[in-house]
């Protein structure tokens, strides 16, 4: 099967280089196994000129970047992507701002990337990703490209309330119906995805399938996994002397006594600051029980709102050193940059406790990565809220799970995790990470991929 992937973000393919967010590491395997075309953005701007896709083998597949139009990009990425879409999928309303020439840069970059990806309309399917490239099947159905369109997305999808505070909502919506099949991270995603069809439409999801008059959208739920043996891997790997000499200097930090771990873009989703909160309350009933290391890697940083919380996260950390520190012993360590995989496998390793816990979050693949990580015969124990899409893969006698906007469920279950007895948190790493093997980052792919080529054959012969 000769697939597109389509998406804002593309990976780095270089082992030793970070990721950038979990789109671009669930996506760089995939593209590489399948032999996939992946097009993109260059994170360049170019004039708009548009010229003949240009790919460049990776390995066994080939990625596009593009230089999207620079006139254009701040409305498209900054503006609408991430400072309307963003907040709304993730029902954060204080965190929106809305501007209707936003809307307008947004629809044109999906048109720029649509004629861009007409150059590969030879290839069989398009799998298209995310919240920025929402029109992209209704622009390449335009075009005339008749070839199974689907979506996926990795965020959460709200109730409909949150959806109608988006501008043009139900252009937005409607022309979200030209795929044949729209994949979500969880049950909750998809039903409140047919709950605007029927509020705003009338439509009715039945069995998984809206159909209008162009013809089926299937509906599915394809809770997205990792490569368990990558991490396996990354283990039993050197690495680089860099970043080998980044991970020793911090693990010093944490030697003879216990940490937890938190890897989070720097990002108000991610519910860091309430994190810390109730780290802070944790130290006032245990005093130096504990430490936190908090890898926090800039994201977006040209966004106000990113700005802000970057601050407010800061201040935070802060004070909770200020107050609990002492000249030996720091009870967070914060890092304000980013690591490599590998590195991260040997943190998550080390680490007594995985802390995850995001306001809201699509899946959440730092959680399915430091279960991975762990060693079997003595492993931590995972800390999840209840609002990440993980949290309906991983039920309650696996993960800690807790509302994260309440420090002191935070904080009670750190204790809890950093007091565990060693049989039970074997009974609950196991269970993860069976489950984390039985639906591998490869299955997500094969499974969506084998959906997506049945509207391949369904296509009637006259169209
Ligand atoms: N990541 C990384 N280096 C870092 C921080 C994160 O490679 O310094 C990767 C991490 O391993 C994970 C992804 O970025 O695969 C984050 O994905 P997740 O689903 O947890 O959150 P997202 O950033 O997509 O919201
Ligand atoms: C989340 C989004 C991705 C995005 C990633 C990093 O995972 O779902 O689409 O690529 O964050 O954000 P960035 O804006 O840097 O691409």
């Amino acid at each position: 099967m000769k697939l597109v992937v389509i998406s804002n973000r593309i990976a780095p393919f270089d082992p030793n280089k970070p990721q950038t967010g979990g789109l671009a590491a669930a996506l760089e395997p995939v593209v590489e196994r399948c032999g996939a075309v992946w097009v993109g953005s260059s994170e360049e701007c170019g004039d708009g000129t548009e010229r003949p896709l240009r790919l460049e083998p990776t390995g066994t597949g080939y990625v596009s970047r593009l230089d999207l139009p620079a006139a254009d990009h701040p409305g498209y990425y900054r503006g609408f992507s991430n400072s309307t879409l963003w907040p709304a999928l993730h029902s954060l309303p204080d965190r929106m701002s809305v501007s209707e020439d936003d809307y307008d840069s947004y629809q044109r970059t999906n048109g720029f990337i649509a004629r861009a990806v007409f150059d590969a309309r030879d290839r069989d399917v398009f799998w298209v990703h995310d919240y920025h490239l929402l029109p992209l099947g209704a622009q390449l159905n335009e075009l005339g490209i008749e070839r199974p369109a689907g979506f996926f997305l990795h965020t959460p999808w709200p109730a409909p309330d949150m959806v109608e505070r988006v501008p043009n909502h139900l252009e937005l919506m409607k022309s979200t119906l030209k795929y044949d099949l729209l994949g979500f991270q969880t049950n909750r995603d998809m039903n409140n995805y047919s709950a605007y069809l029927r509020t705003h439409f009338g439509l009715e999801t039945r069995d998984g399938i809206v159909t209008t008059e162009r013809g089926q959208t299937r509906l599915k739920k394809f809770p997205i996994g990792i490569d368990p043996r990558q991490f396996a891997d990354y283990l039993a790997a050197d690495l680089s002397p860099a970043e080998q000499k980044k991970v020793s200097s911090l693990l010093q930090n944490f030697e003879g006594s216990k940490f937890a771990i938190g890897v989070d873009r720097l990002d108000y989703t991610k519910g860091i600051d309430k994190r810390v909160e109730g780290f802070n309350q944790l130290l006032r009933t245990e005093p130096h029980s504990i430490s936190l290391l908090q890898i926090a890697p800039s994201s977006r940083a040209d966004v106000e709102q990113y700005q802000k919380y970057k601050e407010d996260v800061e201040s935070a950390i802060n004070r909770v050193n200020a107050e609990h520190g002492t000249d030996r012993w720091r009870p967070i360590h914060y890092k304000n940059d980013s690591f490599s995989q590998a590195a991260l496998a040997r943190l998550y390793r080390a680490a007594h406790v995985g802390v995850v816990t995001p306001l809201r979050d699509g899946m959440n693949l730092v959680a399915k990565e430091y279960v991975a990580a762990q060693d079997p015969k003595d492993p931590g124990v995972l800390v999840l809220s209840k609002f990440a899409g993980a949290a309906e893969d991983f039920n309650e006698n696996e993960a800690l799970l807790v509302d994260p906007n309440h420090p002191e469920e935070i904080a009670a279950a750190i204790s809890k995790a950093s007091h565990m007895p060693l049989e039970e948190r074997v009974t609950r790493w196991r269970s993860m990470m069976d489950k984390i093997e039985s639906y591998t980052i490869h299955d997500w792919a094969a499974d969506y991929v084998s959906e997506l080529d049945k509207s391949r054959v369904t296509v009637p012969a006259d169209q």
